[in-house]
């Protein structure tokens, strides 16, 4: 029997959404023996990209029937020494094709289109996040389509519970306004592989809770930060956003217990404040040495998450290869919106 011609085209939310999520709920991601995250967009398909600068949904019909979609978005970050600067990247996400119609290139031709539409917008590179053992995923992305393996972040994941924890009396925790935080992450981040250079929108946007500063009693006087302040010798930064509860951290010299305590803060603010919150999730560089000081529970995480990259513009492919070589930054930004 022969098949009818696969249709891409832009998501239209009036007659695809119910389409889209019956086909999430059939689309198991990764090996089924692992038990890990799944996301529920809750009836708003286009959730997890809705928040960026620039986005887009495709999705893929074949005699009418829905058969894959996928999700993208743009924006500007930092790359790495020795290159250290702005880079327009694209971000690929939600890849799902119906489990009948795969092996027949829809799954690649759906990339194909979303990178025709990062080319259209000027972007340098393209990437994406994969379980490292999503042979599928790696073979489509790294194999067929030129995707080269770039970083290997953890993804720590904690349960919420009754427990609530004692912050120690010498340790001061301190809410920041938005002004602030924004600018403690362009003075000691913007550096940060993956910086988003639209952090003022993260911390703006009515998902971000807040961000909090923990350091040793005693050692600030007046706002913490303001300008001309020296910093206290410790300290940690925790921002928190509502998606799942996902926090991205700074650390001060000796700063461990700073962020165990801004851990356990936001745990207990999970526990008593979101009666929906079951589980707090933070990404963290590879080699970052946060993560020794992120409670988390080993069965529920996730020690290497696979980042690929492509270049799309020809002048930067020479780039590309120098950034996989090169050791990668401590830290990596990990952006909420893309969780
Ligand atoms: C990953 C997925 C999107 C692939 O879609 P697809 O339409 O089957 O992909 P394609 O037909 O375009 O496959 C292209 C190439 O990828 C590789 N590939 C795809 N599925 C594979 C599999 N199950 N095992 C090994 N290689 C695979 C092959 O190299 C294939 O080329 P070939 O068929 O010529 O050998 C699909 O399996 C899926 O929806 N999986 C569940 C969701 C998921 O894991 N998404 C990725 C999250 S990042």
């Amino acid at each position: 029997m022969g098949y009818g011609e696969v249709i891409t085209r832009s998501y239209d939310r009036q007659i695809d959404r119910a389409r889209v999520e019956d086909l999430e709920r059939r689309c198991e991601v990764g090996p089924a023996e692992r038990v890990f995250l799944f996301t529920d967009t809750l009836g708003d398909p286009i959730c997890r990209i809705r928040n960026s600068p620039m986005y887009k949904m495709l999705v893929a019909e074949l005699d009418r029937e829905l058969v894959g979609v996928i999700q993208g978005s743009i924006k500007q970050v930092t790359v790495q020494k020795p290159h250290e600067d702005l880079a327009k990247v694209g971000y690929v996400l939600g890849l799902r094709v119906a489990p009948l119609h795969r092996r027949k290139g829809i799954g690649s031709s759906l990339v194909c289109k979303l990178e025709e539409w990062f080319t259209a917008n000027d972007v340098d590179y393209a990437y994406m996040a994969t379980e490292k053992d999503n042979e599928a995923s790696v073979k489509l992305f790294v194999n067929k389509l030129g995707y080269v393996n770039f970083r290997t972040p953890a993804i720590l994941v904690h349960p919420v519970n009754n427990r609530m924890f004692h912050t120690p009396s010498n340790v001061q925790i301190r809410k920041l306004k938005i002004e602030e935080a924004e600018n403690l992450y362009y003075k000691f981040m913007a550096s940060t592989e993956f910086f988003p250079y639209d952090i003022g929108n993260i911390l703006r946007n009515k998902l971000s809770l807040g961000t909090w500063v923990a350091y040793p009693r005693g050692e600030i006087v007046g706002e913490f930060g303001s300008n001309g302040q020296i910093f206290p010798k410790s300290w940690a930064m925790v921002s928190v956003w509502n998606s799942g509860e996902l926090f991205k951290l700074r650390e001060g010299p000796l700063s461990g217990k700073m962020v165990r305590t801004l851990c356990q803060f936001v745990h207990n603010m999970a526990s008593t404040k979101s009666k929906d919150c079951k589980v707090i999730v933070t990404e963290v560089g590879g080699s970052d040495a946060l993560r020794l000081h992120i409670p988390h529970w080993k069965l529920l995480s996730c020690p290497e998450d696979l980042w690929c990259m492509k270049a799309l513009k020809n002048e930067k492919k020479k780039t590309l290869r120098e950034l996989t070589k090169i050791p990668p930054t401590i830290a990596l930004f990990v952006d909420p919106r893309e969780v």
